[in-house]
C-alpha cells in the first residue's frame, strides 16, 4: 500500500515509518522539519513541506494515489500551548483541515490521527476509558479534541473513515537502536532522566512530591513507542478492511501507572548495569499536571486485536537508554 505519513520525521512518526516500510508499504513522509529531524527518516521518501501549503498538498496528492494517511504533525507542548494558543490552533487544527480537505478532494478514505490523553482534561476516574468526559484544560488538548470532533462530521458528510488514537505517555525507542526519541527542547521524563545519567544534563528535577499518590509523585501510563505504532498499523487495517467505519477513537496505554519516583528507580537500575548514576533534585509542581493519568485500553485490545509487546517498564527504559548512549557516549 502507498501511505502518506505526515510528521514522519518526528519521534513517533519516524518509528511508524520504519514499521510500515518493514511491512512492505510504500511510504511518503511529509514533514516541515520544525520539530522533526531529517536524519530520523531512514525509510520512505521525505518531502519537506508544510500543511499550510495547499498547493504542495494538491501536487502531492495528484502525483501519488495514497491508500491511507497517518497524521503525526502537531505542536505538542502543553505549557507552550497556554502561552501561544494561536500557534496550536493554526497548526493542529487549521493545517489538519487542509490535509483532510485535500483527502476529500482526492477521494482518500482512510485516516489515522495522533490524539492525546490531554483531550480528557482532569481525570474523573482511573483508568480512563473512551467514555470518560472530554474537557481539555489547555489549548493543546483542545486543539486535538477539535480535530476529533470534525472527523465525526467528515465521516458523516464525506465518508472519511478515521481512527483517533489517544496516547498516554509515549516513550522508549526502536528496539534495533536505529532511531529514538529526539526533541529540542526535551521535556519528557524518561529521556530527561537518561540524559542526567549519561551526563548530558546535570540532574533530573522531580516536579512535586506532594501529590495524592503513594509516594507523592505523579503517576503516568508509559507505553513503548513500537507498541503505539503497532496499534496504528492495526487501526489502519481495521478501517481498510471495512471492519471499522466512521470516526473511531481508542485510548492507548498499558493500563498500569508508574510514579515519577518509580520511573527514576527503574532508570537507576538500568543505567547502574553500565556503571552510570544520576543526581535527583526536588522542584515545585509543574502547572497543569494531574496526579494520575492511566489508560483503559480494553477497546484497542478487543476491537483492533492490539497486544503490547513491550509493556515492561525496564524494557522500555533499556531501549531508550541504548539510544541515549548512542547519542551521548562516543
Ligand atoms: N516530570 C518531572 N520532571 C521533569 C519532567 C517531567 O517530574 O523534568 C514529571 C511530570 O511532572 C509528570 C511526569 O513526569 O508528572 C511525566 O511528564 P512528561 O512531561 O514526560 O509527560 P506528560 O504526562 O506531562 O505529557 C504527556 C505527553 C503530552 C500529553 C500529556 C497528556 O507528553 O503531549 O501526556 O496529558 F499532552
Amino acid at each position: 500500500m502507498k501511505l502518506l505519513v505526515v510528521g514522519g520525521a518526528g519521534y513517533i512518526g519516524s518509528h511508524m515509518v520504519k514499521m510500515l516500510a518493514q511491512s512492505d508499504h510504500d511510504v511518503i513522509v511529509l514533514d516541515n522539519l520544525s520539530t522533526g529531524f531529517r536524519q530520523s527518516v531512514k525509510y520512505g521518501k521525505l518531502v519537506v513541506g508544510d500543511l499550510a501549503d495547499i498547493h504542495l498538498l494538491e501536487n502531492l496528492f495528484t502525483e501519488h494515489h495514497f491508500d491511507g494517511v497517518m497524521h503525526f504533525a502537531a505542536n505538542s507542548l502543553v505549557g507552550e500551548s497556554m502561552i501561544l494558543p494561536s500557534k496550536y490552533y493554526r497548526n493542529n487544527v487549521s493545517n489538519t483541515l487542509n490535509l483532510l480537505d485535500v483527502m476529500v478532494r482526492h477521494n482518500i478514505k482512510h485516516f489515522i490521527f495522533s490524539s492525546t490523553a490531554a483531550t480528557f482534561g482532569e481525570p474523573e476516574y482511573s483508568p480512563m476509558n473512551e467514555l470518560h468526559p472530554q474537557n481539555p484544560i489547555n489549548p493543546y488538548g483542545a486543539s486535538k479534541l477539535m480535530v476529533e470532533h470534525l472527523l465525526k462530521d467528515y465521516a458523516t458528510a464525506y465518508g472519511l473513515n478515521s481512527v483517533c488514537l489517544r496516547y498516554f505517555n509515549a516513550c522508549g525507542a526502536d528496539p534495533e537502536g536505529e532511531i529514538g526519541e529526539l526533541h529540542d527542547p526535551e521535556t519528557h521524563l524518561i529521556p530527561l532522566i537518561l540524559q542526567a545519567a549519561s551526563g548530558r544534563r546535570k540532574s533530573i528535577t522531580v516536579f512535586g512530591r506532594d501529590y495524592a499518590t503513594a509516594d507523592g509523585t505523579c503517576i503516568r501510563d508509559y507505553i513503548h513507542i513500537n507498541d503505539l505504532c503497532s496499534a496504528h498499523a492495526l487501526a489502519l487495517d481495521f478501517i481498510q478492511s471495512g471492519k471499522g467505519k466512521g470516526a473511531l477513537a481508542y485510548n492507548l496505554g498499558n493500563g498500569q501507572g508508574f510514579s515519577v519516583q518509580q520511573v527514576i528507580d527503574a532508570v537507576v537500575k538500568v543505567v547502574a548495569a553500565d556503571g552510570f548514576s544520576l543526581k535527583i533534585e526536588n522542584g515545585e509542581r509543574r502547572a497543569g499536571d494531574p496526579a494520575v493519568l492511566v489508560a483503559d485500553a480494553t477497546q484497542a485490545k478487543t476491537l483492533l486485536g492490539w497486544k503490547p509487546r513491550y509493556p515492561d517498564l525496564e524494557t522500555i527504559i533499556q531501549h531508550a537508554w541504548n539510544w541515549e548512549k548512542k547519542q551521548s557516549i562516543p
